[in-house]
């Protein structure tokens, strides 16, 4: 049987009966009650012969009285015959007597809801104010739940003007996007009336009520700009609130235009799902992204804070000026803020060689990317529910590496000029990918569509084969999965080689099967680096002949930074997908021993510990062999940096510091071990000697818990009283995030449970969940246990998916996909993590085909045996 308005079920997208120009919304948080009441008043065009209004609604109770359609002169009124929500779909019906006249009238409708727990919709987070817990009301609408807040039509393209009016406690700061025009007093409540808002997507609109302490600045143009944050904690907004001011100036320039609103807050909440919100003219962070305190932060939350405000602040023009036309077109909102953030931390602080950390993000990208449960950059969405998962490392990282492929091809100044020119002719208005191509094919004359498209509607991307025979370098492209299978994708790909006799770049389009290129009789002998810098997103696989010389060039430290980085990079997946002999990477590792730059060990170490964990799982004996390995590369690298902090040393030295330790620590170097427990102990005693600096504390907190067990459980107990001590949400998570290390199956539980305690908030959780290979096994059965109460409690956000991937995805044998697989099916379809759960599983799969050949290697534990006791 057809059910009731059958034909507004199911869809992708809303009816464009109506189109809405202006909402009047009017919002009363309860912040005790945890209940919320508003009113709404559309404007709208009524386009289309119609009795129906259809738009968007979920977890609201909508008073159907209230339901009133006038038309503009307001001669004529209409009330609704019948109010219906659709569930399911997250659709309201209102269906009229009689036709609605074609043209402008304004739609009434008055409404209540809960102030969640959930982090979306109109949400509530707690906190406390001079020992007293207190809730405060916050909004958070990205992808589509401004429908959880107010009925509207919520979809990107449905851009309208907002006037907003928050109904709040008089002692209460309420904020959204504009500024305050007026406020009333009335006895204990303030009506606070906002300006009217240019037009913008409803997952754009923020408000948020609570007890806050700011930080001002004002940038050249006169725009007021603040950081928001926890009474008493202002001075932690300062650097965020520098970044801010200087970073508008810098997209000013860049985009040619300004920031189109007069104010710009921030605000550090508590409970936050994502990293960071881009609401316009009012970015919502998690405190550990918006806070930097000079004395516990550590580099990287510094550069955290930095990268996280230029990225949202990027928003303000790639996303909330001009926004994705539909989700499908998400990846030029984030793969763009994504690219445009390193553009900025790198005008602010060039000494970070920001965009050598780039490479960090490509790699993530092509991780996800070589799995056959990958999917496009441009990705087909037919339902709300499908758009939390796309929010991803392909739309995020391939996306911004795409963007640096092409920019690289193209050069810098015809880029900036053709997305200048992007923003001004899509400002105030909704854009899809090929109209940025379209600008960028007109502005550089070069066939932009037609290269981009191999990037961005298929999945996946090419390993580019080179050998060298009688002097012609010979390039074959075919998919690379990271399965070993390869797959049949073409691309158009832009190569580019650097030759180390003349240093001569040389680069051309691959846009078949395969392709010859003769070169140079003077370069015969010589290195060659395809891949310059890493600016194409491809693999690389060189002949035995040139990997030796390339690995010899290694040696001799005569490659940039990112060659170095590319070279173990693609090596390393090589070697993943069966294509390149574990002995081969192990011996190409030990040429970076001498290497100093940052990025180069921070791929390094990340690399071993991705093959130390994989080989102990393939072979105990050599699993503690490849660790004395691991640590005989490294300790060079220590005792070179040592564990203070030295005078006038750079940004790079302190990060480095911080994981060339906590991998010595994982991998348990007893000198490490030793050092770090001794100055634990100082720390106790004063939790600001200076034995302890930020930059080292999680590797000291991992120390602590290695040497943990059930029968010493001290530093456990010790490391838990710091935690609940601090009140920097920077110092709990990196504590969080070293507990897992003990090695314990016991102590391993008993971090788990502490997880699901009101001690640590749930936005928190997943920085607990990964932990030893000792423990990994208690953690799957701890999974299982407690699936129920935790797809209850994160079942609705995209946190959830985070809980399978970092407890499934280590695994590494058959019979776990089977024990996976099975214990999912029998618990139920759940469509929020379909994806995750896939490309989990194939994680296993490719991991215990990586152990089958490890055991298969002949001379591996030979290989291995030399280069763990090699003397240098
Ligand atoms: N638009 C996103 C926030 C978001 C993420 C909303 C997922 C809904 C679902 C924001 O601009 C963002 O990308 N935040 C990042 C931080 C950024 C520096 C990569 C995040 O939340 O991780
Ligand atoms: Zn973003």
């Amino acid at each position: 049987m057809a059910k009731k308005y059958d034909q507004f079920r199911c869809q992708p997208r809303l009816p464009k009966f109506a189109i809405p120009k202006r909402y009047d919304l009017k919002l009363k948080p309860d912040l005790t009650a945890c209940k919320f009441s508003g009113a709404v008043e559309i404007r709208l065009q009524i386009v289309a012969d119609t009795k129906f209004i259809v738009l968007n609604a979920a977890d609201l109770c909508i008073d159907s009285k209230s339901a009133r359609f006038q038309s503009e002169d307001g001669s004529k009124g209409f009330e609704a015959l019948d109010v219906e929500l659709l569930i399911e779909d997250e659709v309201l019906v209102l269906e009229f007597a009689e036709s609605l006249p074609i043209g402008v009238g304004v739609l009434s409708l008055s409404f209540e809801g809960t102030l969640n727990d959930q982090m979306k919709g109109f949400y509530r987070s707690k906190y406390e104010h001079n020992g007293e817990k207190k809730n405060m009301a916050v909004t958070q609408f990205e992808p589509a739940d401004a429908r959880r807040c107010f009925p509207c039509w919520d979809e990107p393209a449905c851009k309208a003007r907002f006037k907003i009016t928050l109904e709040v406690p008089v002692e209460l700061v309420a904020l959204s996007n504009m500024p305050v025009i007026e406020e009333r007093v009335d006895g204990n409540l303030k009506t606070v009336y906002y300006q009217e808002s240019p037009i913008m997507s409803t997952y754009l609109v923020a408000a948020v009520v609570g007890l806050f302490d700011y930080v001002e600045d004002c940038t050249p143009d006169g725009i007021k700009v603040r950081v928001y944050c926890q009474v008493g904690k202002a001075n932690q907004g300062k650097f965020a609130l520098d970044v801010a001011v200087k970073t508008l100036g810098l997209y000013k320039a860049y985009f040619e235009t300004p920031y189109s609103l007069p104010k710009l807050d921030m605000i550090a909440i508590p409970d936050f799902a994502a990293g960071a919100m881009e609401n316009y003219g009012l970015v919502t962070y998690r405190e550990t992204a918006l806070l930097y305190d000079d004395k516990h932060s550590a580099a990287a939350n510094k550069q955290r804070v930095a990268t996280v405000v230029a990225h949202e602040l990027a928003h303000q023009w790639f996303g909330n000026l001009v926004t994705m036309e539909w989700w499908t077109h998400l990846w030029l909102n984030e793969g763009f803020a994504t690219w445009v953030s390193y553009l900025a931390a790198d005008g602010l602080f060039p000494e970070w060689k920001i965009w050598t950390q780039f490479l960090d993000e490509s790699t993530e990208g092509l991780r996800l990317d070589g799995l056959s449960e990958s999917h496009p950059i441009e990705v087909d969405i037919n339902h709300a529910r499908e758009i939390d998962e796309i929010f991803d490392a392909i739309s995020y990282r391939k996306g911004a590496s795409v963007i640096r492929m092409l920019q690289s091809y193209l050069g810098r100044e015809v880029f900036q000029r053709a997305l200048a020119k992007y923003i001004k002719k899509h400002a105030c208005s909704n854009a899809k990918t090929e109209d940025l191509w379209a600008v960028l094919e007109e502005e550089s004359k070069e066939p932009v569509n037609e290269l981009m498209h191999s990037w961005t509607k298929q999945k996946g991307y090419p390993v580019v084969s080179v050998s060298l025979k009688d002097g012609i370098l010979v390039f074959e492209q075919r998919q690379f999965l990271s399965s070993g299978y390869l797959g049949d994708g073409q691309w158009v790909v832009p190569i580019t080689l650097l030759c180390g006799s003349d240093q001569a770049r040389i680069s051309f389009l691959l846009d078949k099967g395969s392709q010859t290129f003769k070169i140079d009789a003077s370069s015969l002998g010589s290195w060659i680096k395809v891949n310059v810098d890493q600016a194409g997103f491809y693999r690389v696989k060189y002949d035995d002949n040139l990997s030796a010389k390339l690995r010899y060039a290694i040696e001799n430290k005569q490659l940039s930074a990112m060659d170095g980085y590319g070279i173990l990079d693609d090596s390393f997946a090589l070697s993943m997908a069966g294509q390149l002999p574990l002995s081969s990477l192990l011996t190409l590792m030990g040429a970076y021993r001498e290497e100093l730059e940052y990025i180069v060990l921070s791929n390094l170490i990340s690399v071993s510990s991705k093959v130390a964990r994989i080989v102990a799982d393939a072979d105990s004996t050599l699993g503690d062999k490849i660790k004395m390995f691991f640590i005989n590369l490294f300790q060079h690298s220590a005792e070179r940096i040592g564990f203070d902090p030295k005078q006038g040393e750079n940004h790079l030295n302190a990060l480095l510091r911080g994981e060339l330790f906590t991998t010595l620590a994982v991998l348990g170097h007893e000198e490490t071990l030793k050092e770090a427990n001794k100055r634990f102990q100082a720390f106790l005693e004063d939790r600001n000697t200076h034995l302890l600096p930020p930059d080292i504390r999680r590797a000291v907190y991992v120390a602590v818990m290695k040497k943990v067990t059930s029968s010493d459980r001290s530093g456990f107990d010790l490391l838990l009283k710091v935690y609940r001590e601090t009140d920097l949400s920077q110092e709990k998570t990196r504590i969080l995030g070293a507990l897992g290390s003990c090695c314990d199956p016991d102590i391993i539980l008993e971090i788990l449970n502490f997880l699901l305690t009101s001690e640590v908030r749930s936005q928190d959780v997943v920085f607990g969940l990964s932990v030893s290979r000792e423990g990994h096994e208690v953690a799957w059965n701890w999974l299982k246990n407690n699936w129920e109460h935790i797809t209850n409690t994160w079942g609705r956000g995209f946190l959830l998916t985070r809980f399978v991937s970092a407890i499934v995805s280590p695994f590494s044998s058959h019979e776990k996909v089977r024990e996976v697989e099975e214990f999912f099916a029998s618990h139920g379809e759940q469509p929020s993590i379909a994806r995750t759960l896939k490309q989990s599983i194939e994680r296993v799969q490719i991991n215990a085909n990586w152990v089958k050949t490890i055991r298969k290697e002949k001379n591996l534990a030979d290989c291995v045996q030399e280069l763990a006791f090699r003397k240098y």
